[in-house]
């Protein structure tokens, strides 16, 4: 979480650091803050509470007063608070005492408690609440008069994550920074050298840019050349990765909000892909073939991935398990890392991840290759740490996502995953019919979601209406329609804050009933074919005790009550259909509830912390 920018160049820095922010801000967005040098040699920081737009108000401000913000070198920062409130004193950049060192940080600094006690001890007075401020106040006094040695005396004293963005104040055109297990980029392009927790706000400069791993460090110079060293100071040679652009604009096309257009957006993004998946009928997965090497040689498949990724992995097991015979299971990434989940060489672990940051899955994959598995990521971001560390990757095409509830990267991580399941059924010698069937079905799904994103958007706001003021809500389902009826309450609780549970819908009467009382909204996922009876059953026991009863289904009228009615499809593909609807009923609920659709309250587009 949290975003970083850094400039030195020829430019001003302010405007440029502000734009990047505005880039990043999807990374956390409860405060903000930048640090500059000025034209006359001084170190300027201006932070604010809230979202950018009121440090942009404190820029205007000071410029009003007369303050000069002139200057070709600074960092920028967005925070996603995880050691002290959202509040200026807070906000990122932190300083030591005596100024000499200026920092912003992404990640957790785990031992700061001893740390800060230990600053204390040696008179350091603390500003803030944060973890960051400690880095600060170590790097002061370990301070060697060589930022770059004192960084490499100070680095091992820190124990945790972090991606780091250091000024020195003696040294206004160079920027500095390190990395342990929290993304970092540096690039350099004609107008200076940049520095990103996220190729997002590099790629308006350059599409070329350096990894650094963790244990790394640079220096990066305002006229453009960057050095790096390993975290004994040796310097290193480092590879670029060129990042193809964004295919999708980071604009709302039109649309209130980015969530409501990503939904829109989702026929095309199932297209794109599917169609590189796609050919004479097949599947064939491309580059990612290698990772089904020898496939008598998988015995088990294991989903890997943190909330909606989660719920894109309990659908991949179940259709993984359908399509191809071979067992499967779906973990959450942040409890894989806890459990002695058996994992060897015989095991395919699957890492699913939209934005390819997020903290808990890259650890679940470093551990699965530890312990021996293949590993294939499926991932939306081209060049983000899980891809470049997994064995293979598997891309979904669902373009930038820009609203932190995903609604177009779960639907193409689910075309994927449907993809990937008849691959691994063919090469495993599955009924090549049944297979033909099942592809020649997935091709149509871009058209098919296109129908039912027309079809079902009035009954969507409707329902939305009814739902608006309640203050609880269960989402019920049994197979695929369990997997849809999670995602559907985590879209519902995340952008409109209603209290919301999903349930298999047999396991209602196991001790959730009792909840149910008159008026209690139950949304019922009636879609798999071969479980409607039963979860219709399921239902009408909640309706029995009031419940104010939704269904989605793809049958005619199965119950008297309110139902939204899918067209036919093939039954391993109603988690593909029926989620969006219910996106739909989450956005409108939240719409109508006043809430930030695209950026709900404590929440970050990308999860870079444990
Ligand atoms: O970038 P990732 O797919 O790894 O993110 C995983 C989750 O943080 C993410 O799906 C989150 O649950 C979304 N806000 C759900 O809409």
């Amino acid at each position: 979480m949290c975003g970083i920018i850094g400039y030195a160049g020829t430019e001003e820095a302010c405007p440029i650091l502000l734009d990047g922010l505005e880039r990043l801000e999807y990374r956390g967005y409860d405060s903000t803050g930048l640090a500059l040098f000025t034209k006359d040699g001084g170190l300027l920081r201006l932070r604010a509470a809230g979202r950018l737009s009121a440090l942009r108000r404190c820029v205007t401000q000071r410029l009003e007063q007369g303050a000069d913000l002139h200057g070709n070198a600074g960092l920028g920062h967005t925070r996603w608070a995880t050691h002290g409130a959202p509040t200026k004193e807070n906000a990122h950049p932190h300083r030591s005492q005596e100024g000499k060192y200026t920092v912003v940080h992404n990640g957790i600094i785990e031992n700061y408690a001893k740390l800060r006690g230990e600053l204390e001890a040696a008179g350091i007075r603390f500003a803030s609440q944060t973890d960051t401020e400690v880095i600060a106040h170590l790097l002061e006094q370990l301070d060697t008069g060589n930022p770059l040695e004192t960084l490499r005396r100070a680095l091992p004293r820190l124990e945790g994550s972090y991606a780091l963005g250091v000024l020195y104040h003696a040294q206004p055109g160079t920027l500095y920074c390190a990395r342990r297990q929290s993304p970092l980029l540096a690039a350099s392009c004609v107008r200076g050298v940049l520095l990103a927790s996220d190729a997002a706000a590099i790629l308006p400069f350059t599409r070329t840019m350096f990894r650094l791993e963790d244990g790394e460090m640079a220096q990066l110079h305002a006229n453009g050349a960057i050095f790096f060293f390993d975290a004994q100071g040796r310097a290193l040679q480092k590879a670029a990765t060129e990042i193809a652009r964004h295919t999708t604009a980071a604009d709302k096309g039109g649309y209130v909000h980015f969530m409501r257009k990503e939904i829109a957006e989702q026929p095309e993004c199932l297209a794109r892909t599917l169609a590189p998946l796609l050919s004479g009928g097949e599947i064939h997965l491309g580059e990612s073939e290698a990772a089904l090497e020898n496939p008598g040689g998988i015995r088990r498949v294991l989903f890997l991935g943190c909330g909606s990724a989660h719920h894109a992995g309990i659908t991949g097991r179940m259709l993984v398990e359908e399509l191809s015979g071979i067992p499967a299971s779906a973990e959450l990434a942040s409890e894989f890392r806890s459990a002695a989940t058996a994992v060897d060489r015989h095991t395919l672990a699957v890492i699913i991840s939209q934005s390819g940051e997020t903290a808990d899955s890259l650890q679940a994959l470093r551990l699965a290759k530890e312990k021996g598995a293949r590993t294939l990521s499926v991932i939306n971001v081209e060049g983000s740490s899980i891809a470049a560390e997994s064995g293979s990757v598997l891309y979904t095409r669902a373009g930038l996502e820009v609203a932190v509830a995903t609604t177009k990267a779960y639907s193409a991580q689910l075309a994927a995953l449907c993809a990937l399941a008849a691959r691994l059924g063919a090469l495993r010698g599955q009924d090549p019919a049944r297979l033909r069937d099942f592809v020649r079905s997935l091709a149509a799904l871009p058209e098919l979601a296109r129908e039912v994103l027309a079809d079902t958007e009035a009954t969507a706001h409707a329902w939305a209406q009814e739902l608006q003021s309640v203050q609880h809500a269960y989402f019920l389902g049994r197979n695929l329609d369990y997997a849809t009826a999670m995602e559907s309450a985590l879209k519902l609780k995340e952008i409109s804050y209603i209290h919301a549970e999903a349930y298999a819908a047999g396991e209602l009467k196991h001790g959730t009933l009792s909840l149910i009382e008159p008026g209690t909204p139950v949304v019922a996922l009636c879609c798999r074919p071969e479980v409607i009876p039963k979860t219709l059953g399921n239902a009408q026991e909640a309706l029995a005790r009031g419940a104010k009863l939704f269904c989605v289904t793809n049958r005619q009228n199965p119950l008297p009550e309110r139902c939204l009615t899918l067209p036919p499809c093939h039954p391993l593909l109603v988690a593909s259909l029926a989620v969006l609807p219910m996106q739909l009923l989450a956005y409108h609920c939240a719409d109508l509830r006043g809430c930030d659709v695209d950026k709900p309250r404590s929440l970050a587009k990308s999860v870079t912390v444990e």
